[in-house]
């Protein structure tokens, strides 16, 4: 099978070429202006239209159980969404019950995405005791392919670990290249603040944010790269969300450190301000970290382009709003925390990052999909359009005109986080191992053929 798209401009995170790109068996062939039409059985003309790396959002949780229910998307309609959005390739998060091994979370989450996967994935594995046998755990997990694992210091009761275990799986990833990701809130602090604020009775969704500090998020990204430097490994915060946080990882780059970050569009483009008098709707905007005040975005922004954080993910943990988020009508510690956002993520930081003058094309296409390729492990078969790679292609018509809206998503949750945002910038084609599986924006691809990625060790190839 081989597609040639001709007229194209190729935008990669190091360079925007105008050429025509072949596809062989599921691989980029060649790329390079005038290629013969007769190179291939199918011809397209993407003439006007940017050809993108497919996305890749290194974290979401679909079909994840969390405060006794389970995320809305599970891997058929949350990897359907995200294809629909141009996002090629997932990196979701398998979960490790307690007293037991990562190999059969492992295989638990295989099952999940079996039949089902519309689109590549590999899996994190969130580590929730680490036992000294759970050493040897680790390193069986790297030889299938899960290249990082994430640990919580939020979250007591649930999924927090100490410190000695963080340490102990920094220390491990000295040995078996993985990347350990982490949750950085001081759980042990906020629950403190937590329970002060539901003793005076505070329990509207609001009290969700402003019980957890920015200080909070700041101690703990400090810990988690304190602990990684005398490790002597690189560490990768996820979901940073505030400038206090922000400084700790901009302050540790500066001294020559391995250390990583993303954000997510939530932090980029929505504030506590705008949730602030929003009542039991705020309960649509329960994430973790939560919304931080709008002085933090341009902050963000900021260190988008300045390579302090190196990520833009979206954390997609979907929860209805009817019956999920519900279950915290009294008390805001029982919304099921996660908000949606896996089909919006190029829109958004397109528009907002490129259209409003915030990012270059090329650095848009680094955060959404060459810095992760990089850094988990999957570069250069994702995140390039280099000759050698999967045709994991996204036609992006750069003008097209689009709202966002609980009304026309694909999401299976029934809201939007950013209802009535609009956008200049929008997936057209997506190919995925050169298969055709968006086409004018619906989604024509079968559930269940996204291949398991077995992804590189290579520490966050920060060396
Ligand atoms: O609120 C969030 N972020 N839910 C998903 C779990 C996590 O901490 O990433
Ligand atoms: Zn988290
Ligand atoms: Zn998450």
């Amino acid at each position: 099978m081989s597609v040639l798209i001709q007229n194209g401009t190729i935008v990669n995170a190091d360079s925007t070429v105008k050429a025509d790109l072949l596809i062989e068996h599921a691989i980029i062939k060649e790329i390079r202006p005038g290629i013969s039409s007769s190179a291939a059985e199918t011809v397209v003309d993407a003439t006007g239209l940017l050809l993108l790396p497919g996305g890749i959002d290194a974290h979401t949780h679909l079909d994840m159980p969390f405060g006794g229910t389970n995320s809305a998307d599970d891997f058929l309609t949350g990897t359907r969404a995200a294809a629909i959005g141009g996002t090629t390739t997932i990196v979701d998060f398998a979960i490790q019950a307690r007293g037991t091994k990562m190999r059969t979370a492992l295989d638990t989450w295989w099952k999940k995405a079996e039949g089902k996967a519309c689109i590549d994935y590999g899996l994190h594995m969130i580590v929730t005791d680490l036992p000294d046998a759970g050493l040897e755990d680790m390193n069986d997990l790297v030889r299938e392919g899960v290249a990082s694992f994430k640990l919580f210091m939020a979250y007591p009761g649930v999924l927090m670990v100490d410190d000695a275990t963080i340490f102990k799986a920094l220390r491990q990833t000295a040995k078996n290249g993985a990347l350990i990701c982490m949750h950085a809130e001081n759980g042990s602090v906020i629950d403190v603040i937590v329970q002060q604020a539901l003793a005076e009775g505070k329990t509207a969704p609001i009290y969700h944010a402003l019980t957890r500090p920015t200080k909070a998020e700041a101690e703990a990204v400090h810990r988690a790269i304190a602990m990684a430097e005398m490790a002597g490994v690189p560490v990768y915060i996820v979901h940073l969300s505030s400038e206090d946080a922000l400084n700790q990882v901009r302050e540790a780059r500066d001294r020559g450190l391995p250390a990583f970050a993303e954000t997510c569009p939530q932090y980029l483009l929505l504030s506590l301000e705008d949730v602030a008098d929003k009542g039991w709707d705020g309960a649509k905007y329960v994430f973790t970290p939560p919304l931080r005040e709008r002085r933090n975005q341009p902050k963000l922004w900021d260190g988008l382009r300045k390579d302090n954080l190196q990520v833009v993910s979206t954390d997609h943990c979907p929860f209805c709003f009817e019956d999920q988020k519900a279950l915290g009508k009294d008390d805001f510690t029982k919304i099921p925390n996660g908000g949606p956002g896996i089909e919006n993520r190029l829109q958004l930081l397109h528009h907002h990052g490129v259209g409003l003058g915030n990012l270059t094309l090329n650095r848009f296409v680094e955060l959404v999909s060459t810095a992760p390729a990089r850094i988990f492990g999957m570069y250069p078969k994702k995140g390039v359009l280099a000759a050698g790679s999967d045709a994991d292609i996204v036609l992006w018509d750069p003008a097209a005109e689009h709202t966002i809206s609980a009304a026309t998503h694909h999401m299976r949750v029934d809201y939007s986080m950013f209802e009535g945002f609009h956008v200049r910038g929008n997936a057209r084609d997506v190919y995925s191992r050169g298969e055709l599986i968006v086409s004018k924006g619906g989604f024509i691809g079968k559930p269940g053929r996204g291949n398991y990625l077995r992804r590189e060790a290579r520490g966050g190839a920060w060396k």
